[in-house]
């Protein structure tokens, strides 16, 4: 089976009622928690994806017993905070995953024995300093490949120290490992963290455990104390806004079509796409809103959109839309006027550098871009239609580019050779499967 695939067509306009799979970070914390917790946790619409395998991989060979089933659903007999039982010389491999990796250092802050974390080439190229440092001070010990990378081994400490951190760069996985070490360790651990996706926190809030997060203007100080005790974790997963976003857009982008896409997380540190599409123009409405363990979750409503409005994106919902600028850019590929995303050099610092492969894939498309290494300037074409051969090559595995460049295919014809396709085995297998849904009479 080749690792690409072909697009020669725009997707004809459609009206359909869709699920996408569950969503992946909350998937691998609910690995995480129950691999903690005490008794069996039941997990309906897991993910079951290449990074959330990897975690199942993870606590396994920390000794944890782990059964997928059928449909989506998965058991995990958690043997309570101190469960991890394991041999010496133990490696882990987080795989493509940054979420898993560095969250689960910070369960691992105080091991006796010293664990390898090792992960593909990939995530070998991505900043692991910037969680050793914090879990350092701790009193765990680390070896990093280039004093930044993996490979690298941890080993922790049975003294650990709680910590003050400031966490600056919005980084959810870094503020969510220092709160799994905080758990670990007597005292109180103070996090004063610039604002981003908090599924962490409000699962320890579900599970009562002493973690409190206190919200300013610009940043939360979250205090966590020492757990003695995780309950059992049943939870039923909903689906992935990452996931959805490139419906969303495909919906918006494409003529005369409608989606729904149902039972969606729409955490506010989630929904700056939401929030951006509409301010460039877009119908969206959130239709059934629920609160399901302290997790807001609803249908989302998408139609095409005539006339779409350049942006001069506000930094302050960055965070919330970080791993969704792709598809934005492509939104803003079509809008009227020049528009402007700024103080996102985050995003070079995901799968792949994304801001650069934004502004790769706009100047394939024959839109220009100004690019620095923090902002892109888009300068729109709302009668934009492609003729030419596109072929895409990320090298670095990255899910994102691939699905972007499926949709930018199917919204803007052209003749696309996409490459890459396995790559969308890591957060969302589904994606081509429920495609082919939209193209069903
Ligand atoms: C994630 C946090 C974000 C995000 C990633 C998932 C998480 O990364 O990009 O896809 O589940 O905590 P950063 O913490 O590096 O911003």
């Amino acid at each position: 089976m080749p690792n690409s695939i072909i697009i020669k067509k725009k997707i004809k306009k459609f009206n359909k009622v869709i699920s996408v799979t569950g969503d992946k970070s909350i998937s691998i914390r609910w690995v995480l928690f129950s691999s903690l917790g005490q008794g069996v946790s039941r997990a309906k619409n897991l993910l079951i994806s290449e990074d959330v395998l990897a975690a199942i991989k993870a606590v396994k060979k920390l000794g944890i017993k782990v059964k997928l089933q059928k449909k989506n659903e998965c058991k995990i007999f958690g043997k309570g905070i101190n469960g991890y039982v394991y041999k010496k010389n133990l490696t882990i491999d987080a795989q493509n995953s940054g979420t898993l990796g560095r969250l689960i250092l910070g369960l691992l802050v105080d091991t006796p024995n010293k664990i390898r974390l090792v992960g593909d080439k990939s995530l070998s190229k991505r900043d692991f300093k910037r969680v050793a440092d914090p879990l350092k001070k701790f009193g765990a010990k680390f070896q990093l490949t280039n004093k930044k990378c993996l490979p690298l081994t941890i080993n922790g400490s049975s003294r650990l120290k709680p910590i003050k951190y400031s966490e600056i760069l919005g980084s959810a996985q870094c503020k969510s490992a220092v709160i799994f070490a905080g758990m670990r360790t007597k005292g109180t651990t103070i996090i004063k963290a610039k604002k981003s996706r908090n599924h962490t926190e409000l699962l320890c809030k579900h599970l009562s455990l002493p973690v409190t997060v206190k919200k300013y203007k610009n940043y939360e100080i979250i205090k966590v104390k020492k757990v003695k005790k995780i309950k059992k974790l049943n939870y039923i997963i909903p689906s992935d806004i990452s996931s959805s976003a490139f419906f969303i857009a495909l919906t918006i982008l494409s003529e005369n079509s409608k989606l729904i896409i149902k039972n969606v997380n729409i955490n506010s540190s989630r929904v700056g796409i939401i929030s951006i599409l509409k301010m460039m123009g877009a119908k969206i409405e959130l239709k059934n809103k629920k609160i399901y363990k302290g997790e807001k979750n609803a249908d989302i409503k998408i139609e095409s959109t005539k006339k779409i409005k350049a942006i001069n994106c506000p930094v302050g919902l960055n965070s919330s839309a970080i791993d969704e600028f792709l598809v934005i850019f492509l939104v803003a590929a079509k809008a009227k006027g020049v528009s402007l995303f700024k103080d996102l050099s985050e995003l070079n610092q995901k799968e792949s550098p994304r801001l650069k492969w934004g502004a790769k894939i706009l100047n394939m498309m024959g839109i220009n871009t100004i690019l620095t290494k923090s902002s892109i300037k888009i300068y729109g074409n709302p009668n934009l239609i492609l003729k030419k051969k596109i072929i895409i090559r990320s090298f670095l595995k990255d899910h994102r580019i691939f699905m972007t460049s499926v949709v930018a295919a199917l919204s803007f014809g052209g003749s696309w050779e996409i490459h890459d396709k396995d790559s969308i085995n890591s957060s969302f297998p589904d994606f081509l499967n429920i495609l082919g849904k939209l193209n069903k009479r």
